[in-house]
């Protein structure tokens, strides 16, 4: 490790708002020891029906309130921002930064068998077609399909995880591609994981369903170890946690409410942010 870099500089992760948690989660169980600032841009939460140009204004002041904190690293959570926005934005900072796009379709193109994979998320991210073409750029022979899935968001979020009218619209969103016969389907969306059991149910066991917060949590961990950035002080004894602080763009009661449940444990301490400063 460089000594010089490591740093206890904070990793910044930010998401349209509490869908991101889902990508903490994962990043947590890999960078335990790590100090960490969450952003959530609750108050112009969804991010998945606007078009690119309000996107890229929301992810550029996101991560502007990132930079203010110091951060070392950068994980764009939400998939809305990382398709159609992050290469962008990325330009105009000097910070490290990782979306959550191409962890996921690296795997994808790892874990499919008959080579048809189906893509999943909002329409902000499957109108943006970023995860097929980074699966053609590695193997343009791959078959890809592509579903705008928007009711799974509001679904997650209302905590409708073993209800059968989630069930039901699982069903009807995913049989166009049971009947394509995709053998891998990326969760492309924040959100999703939520309702992994649903989607595994529908799908059947025979299909691969790839967590894009869980690939990106292991692709950052890579290139926070790679670039010698890790937290040299928590690293020495990584059984001390680092620190989490959230932040918010609006009231926190609801973001606490739902973070709660999407965390499974308590979630307190929460900052509101005006965002429109940035
Ligand atoms: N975080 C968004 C995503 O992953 C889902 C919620 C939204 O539309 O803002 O695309």
């Amino acid at each position: 490790m460089n000594e010089q870099k490591a740093t206890s500089a904070p990793i910044g992760i930010f998401d349209s708002g509490v869908g991101g948690l889902t990508v903490l989660k994962e990043v947590l169980k890999l960078l335990p020891f790590e100090n960490i600032v969450y952003f959530g841009d609750v108050g112009r939460t969804p991010y998945g029906g606007r078009s690119k140009e309000i996107i890229t204004q929301f992810t550029t002041q996101d991560v502007k309130f990132l930079q203010e904190q110091h951060v070392k690293y950068i994980i764009c959570a939400c998939n809305s921002a990382s398709s159609v926005a992050l290469e962008e934005v990325q330009k105009n900072f000097d910070i490290p930064m990782t979306g959550v796009i191409e962890p996921g379709a690296k795997a994808a193109v790892e874990k499919t068998k008959d080579g048809k994979i189906g893509i999943i998320g909002t329409n902000a991210t499957i109108n943006s077609n970023a995860y097929a073409s980074l699966i053609h750029d590695i193997d343009p022979t791959l078959k890809v399909f592509s579903l705008a899935c928007p009711l799974f968001v509001p679904l997650a979020e209302e905590g409708y995880i073993d209800k059968e009218a989630t069930y039901l619209i699982a069903k009807d969103y995913l049989q166009t591609m049971k009947d394509v016969g995709v053998d891998t389907l990326v969760l492309g969306c924040t959100h999703y994981p939520i309702l992994k059991e649903v989607i595994a149910n529908v799908m059947g066991d025979d299909v691969t369903l790839i967590d894009s917060g869980e690939e990106t949590a292991k692709a950052s961990y890579n290139i926070i170890g790679e670039s010698g950035l890790f937290n040299p002080k928590c690293n020495q004894n990584p059984t001390i946690a680092g620190e989490l602080k959230y932040f918010v763009s609006d009231v926190p009661e609801k973001f606490s409410k739902v973070a709660t449940r999407f965390m499974g444990k308590e979630v307190i301490n929460i900052t509101r942010v005006d965002i429109s400063k940035y």
